[in-house]
């Protein structure tokens, strides 16, 4: 039994589509979430940047003394797992975009993978492409511009929704039956986007895969904690009163969001 807390990091909010999978599965634990606010969005920096905030937010999370580390970012997980895993000894997870159960849902075998340009342009995703496209014709939409509507909080206005139509449609033309959202901040988009893919199609996402992952790989090194109601705090290296408006829709309006130490900004 470890009752420490387990952290969460995302480039800014799309993460908590996260953390939500992982509250529903360990009422109990306490969450310790990073919103990357700063340096939002992922999708357009390098490999070598993103690495370098991964490593910083994962030295603040040690520090608050977690006992594991789920990288809730496909951009994140693309550039930095393996480097995260190779330097810092608690368990962390990562995730990729959910290209294999799209696979396996899709009817008539076209999938398409909407994602950031950073985790498109990754080895990671090319290796995954590369697994599967034997077995469906797998078509990407880089999205870039959609993560900012997130941040805002705006999940239903006229710009969110011109971009959700310039990006789902080309998808849809080309005989896609499954979507894959592969960015954590697309969950919350996804009436939009269903809307504009129509009825038929199937959206697939991560974020309760990655809980999945994250209790099995607790429940092996017995570190689940005591039975209790868990707590949420949250981090921002951002303004924290610009990110309120995003967290009182995308979360809880009762929950504050704290400004990270000027070190890991
Ligand atoms: N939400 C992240 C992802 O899953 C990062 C998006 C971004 O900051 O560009 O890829």
């Amino acid at each position: 039994m470890n009752n420490q807390p387990i952290g969460i990091f995302d480039s800014g909010v799309g993460g908590l589509s996260v953390l939500r999978e992982i509250r529903a599965l360990l009422p109990a634990e306490d969450l310790v979430y990073i919103a990357d606010s700063a340096h939002v969005p992922y999708g357009n920096k390098s490999p070598s940047y993103i690495e370098a905030r991964a490593r910083v937010l994962s030295e603040f999370l040690i520090g608050e003394g977690v006992k594991a580390i789920v990288v809730a970012c496909n951009t994140a997980t693309a550039a930095a797992v393996a480097s995260l895993r190779a330097d810092f000894a608690v368990p962390i997870v990562g995730m990729e975009p959910a290209v294999k159960p799209a696979v396996s849902a899709s009817r008539n075998g076209v999938v398409g993978v909407l994602a950031t340009v950073g985790t498109l342009a990754s080895a990671k995703f090319a290796a995954l492409l590369e697994r599967y496209q034997g077995d469906a014709k797998i078509i990407v939409q880089p999205c870039p511009g959609l993560v900012e509507q997130v941040e805002l909080g705006d999940l239903t206005g006229a710009h969110t929704r011109m971009l959700v139509h310039r990006f789902v449609t080309p998808l849809i033309d080309r005989g896609a039956d499954t979507l894959v959202l592969g960015c954590t901040h697309y969950p919350f988009l996804r009436d939009l986007i269903q809307a504009e893919a129509g009825a038929d199609v199937t959206l697939v996402d991560t974020g309760q895969a990655v809980a999945r992952q994250l209790v099995r790989k607790l429940t092996a090194m017995d570190g689940l904690c005591e039975a209790r109601v868990g707590g949420e705090q949250f981090w921002t290296s951002g303004e924290a009163a610009a990110l309120a408006k995003a967290l009182s829709v995308l979360w809880s309006a009762d929950k504050p969001m704290q400004r990270l130490p000027l070190r890991y900004c």
